[in-house]
């Protein structure tokens, strides 16, 4: 995937515009991992969300690595980095762990490997070999993700946002497949190499399930990502979508910019929204815990 790799891709709105994860996840995280702290490798990290969040509420660990194809997210990650000496940053395809030296590399040193929103875009039979190269036995490999959101409280406004995505006249032929087909389905046949891993812990949490609560069980409410934003926020986040970038790229300001025109829909099916109400959106989500053995 190499639409966030491109130098005008805006890792900024990004990093702005994306919604990160709940702590009741990272509890669930801290609490699957077995034995040592040492180093965790989080894969894919984009601008760090998740690095700088498992940093401040993972325990006990001395080193957070993020790593990513884009220079474009690494330079970002590295402008939002504080003072905190454990985190750095390094730009690497996911399959490649040499940044951490030969010592060390291939020579399963890890305790955890982290892949957030990013393993639709990768051959998963390959990154599992790689990550099985790097992880210790016991260490723990950590996949999650989310996709498609939807306004809690507006289900009438469920087919706009779903069209704005798929729809073929949309955003639909701009997505990279199979990864954006595989994230829709919330890598719903994606299984661990049982050659490598065990121990599955996995949940999936659909928004049409946070409309009733009452029936989710504990292990799914872990990973519910919910947010409060305007609806011109939104537009932002669909301005964040890889299909947008390439979109935009193909119609520049030819037409009139299809997250803006978004917001003119949904004002318009739902009168009682302005471009500045705000609205509750949800994800629906999913995680895949495992060991390697
Ligand atoms: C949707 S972003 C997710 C960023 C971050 N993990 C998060 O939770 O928001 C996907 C990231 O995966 C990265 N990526 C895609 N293919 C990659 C590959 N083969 N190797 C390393 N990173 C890759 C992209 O550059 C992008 O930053």
């Amino acid at each position: 995937m190499s639409t966030f790799s491109e130098r005008d891709f805006d890792a900024e709105r990004y990093d702005r515009s994306r919604p990160c994860y709940p702590n009741e996840y990272y509890a669930v995280l801290n609490e699957y991992h077995q034995g040592v702290r040492h180093c965790v490798v989080d894969v894919g990290c984009g601008p760090g969300t998740a690095t700088f969040q498992m940093a401040a509420l993972l325990n006990g660990f001395e080193q957070f690595v993020g790593t990513d194809i884009s220079q474009t997210m690494i330079e970002r990650a590295r402008a939002a980095s504080g003072r905190d000496e454990r985190v750095s940053f390094q730009v690497s395809s996911a399959y490649d762990f040499s940044f951490l030296g030969d010592a060390k590399a291939n020579r399963q040193t890890l305790d955890m490997v982290t892949a957030v929103e990013c393993v639709h875009w990768l051959d998963f039979a390959t990154f599992q070999s790689s990550v099985a190269a790097n992880l210790r036995t016991g260490g723990t490999f950590a996949i999650w993700g989310y996709a498609d959101a939807a306004f809690i409280d507006y289900p009438e406004l469920d087919a706009v946002l779903d069209d704005v995505s798929y729809a073929n006249d949309q955003l639909g032929p701009f997505w990279q497949q199979p990864g954006r087909n595989a994230l829709r389905g919330m890598l719903e046949n994606w299984v661990f190499d049982t050659r490598y891993f065990t121990d599955e812990q996995s949940a999936k949490v659909r928004v049409a399930d946070l409309r009733t609560p009452q029936g989710l069980h504990a292990q799914q409410r872990a990973l519910i990502i919910s947010k409060e934003m305007t609806v011109s926020d939104y537009a932002n986040y669909v301005k964040t979508f890889s299909a947008y970038h390439t979109w935009k790229t193909k119609h520049g300001d030819s037409e009139q910019d299809i997250a803006d025109r978004l917001v003119e829909t949904i004002c318009r099916v739902q009168p009682e929204l302005t471009p500045d109400s705000k609205v509750k959106v949800a994800w629906n989500t999913f995680y895949k815990l495992a060991r390697r053995i």
